[in-house]
């Protein structure tokens, strides 16, 4: 008769994909982006730029746990030279890491958090003193600078709005395929695979590390960025 514990080891392991932290932070980008733009469409201005404060402290995370995080999260695991992308393109999987994002969802990634971060600092120095509410930088630039910058800000949404479609459709494309990318971000595992460990336990540590400095910067930021000495 077979050991059931002997049995349970033999059994092949979901492989762990993306750390709870990463999950975390993507899944506020879906609550977050919308409720930006309904508070702007509904002039709700103090709610708008709490959120805006948020989004900046979710991104400033995002980008530190490119570097601290586990491999998926890391930047020098994903972002690969145009011969990695064409390669993926032709249709060659080993051009990419085995999990993780593939050579050009790599790009998306950088895209799409690139794009959250210049609108959320165009929000910063954007609105008319003398006219409602400002971002807490506003008063670092001139009257007609944040105008500028102000109307910039309200046509990049649409910017973010065309990666966050594309996005989606990439995804879509991706399940219609049979490609399950979505249960991974979710729940962080995906399917058995040969010779694939996953990502390992979780840098708790590092983690609370780069919430701390993350959340240090948004509130730097929230004050109007004053001098640090
Ligand atoms: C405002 C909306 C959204 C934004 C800004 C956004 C942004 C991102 C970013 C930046 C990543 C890369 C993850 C990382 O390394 O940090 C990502 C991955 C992913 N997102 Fe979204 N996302 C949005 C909405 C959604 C929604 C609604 C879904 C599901 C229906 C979704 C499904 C996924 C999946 C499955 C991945 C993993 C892709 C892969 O395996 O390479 N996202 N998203």
């Amino acid at each position: 008769m077979t050991d059931p514990a002997e049995a349970a080891t033999a059994r092949p392991r979901d492989v762990s994909v993306w750390d709870p932290l990463l999950r975390l932070t993507h899944w506020s980008f879906p609550l977050l982006i919308p409720a930006m733009w309904w508070t702007a469409e509904n002039s709700k201005w103090a709610l708008h730029k709490r959120l805006g404060l948020v989004l900046l402290g979710v991104l400033a995370f995002r980008v530190l746990w490119g570097f601290l995080g586990p491999e998926t999260a890391r930047f020098s695991q994903f972002v690969k030279g145009p011969g990695a992308v064409l390669a993926y393109l032709r249709g060659d999987r080993s051009a990419g890491p085995a999990i993780g994002h593939s050579p050009l969802g790599g790009w998306s990634t950088i895209a799409l958090i690139g794009a959250m971060l210049v609108q959320v600092s165009l929000g910063l120095f954007a609105g008319d003193p003398y006219d409602g509410m400002t971002g807490p930088l506003n008063s670092l630039v001139g009257v007609a600078l944040a105008d500028t910058i102000t109307e910039v800000h309200e046509t990049f949404f649409w910017v973010v709005a065309g990666l966050v479609g594309l996005h989606l459709a990439a995804i879509t494309f991706y399940a219609v395929k049979g490609d399950d990318l979505l249960s991974p971000m979710v729940g962080g595992s995906r399917p058995p695979m040969a010779g694939v460990e996953g990502i390992g336990a979780m840098p708790w540590g590092r983690g609370l590390l780069a919430v701390a400095l993350a959340a240090g910067l948004a509130l730097w930021v929230t004050f109007g960025a004053p001098p640090l000495t």
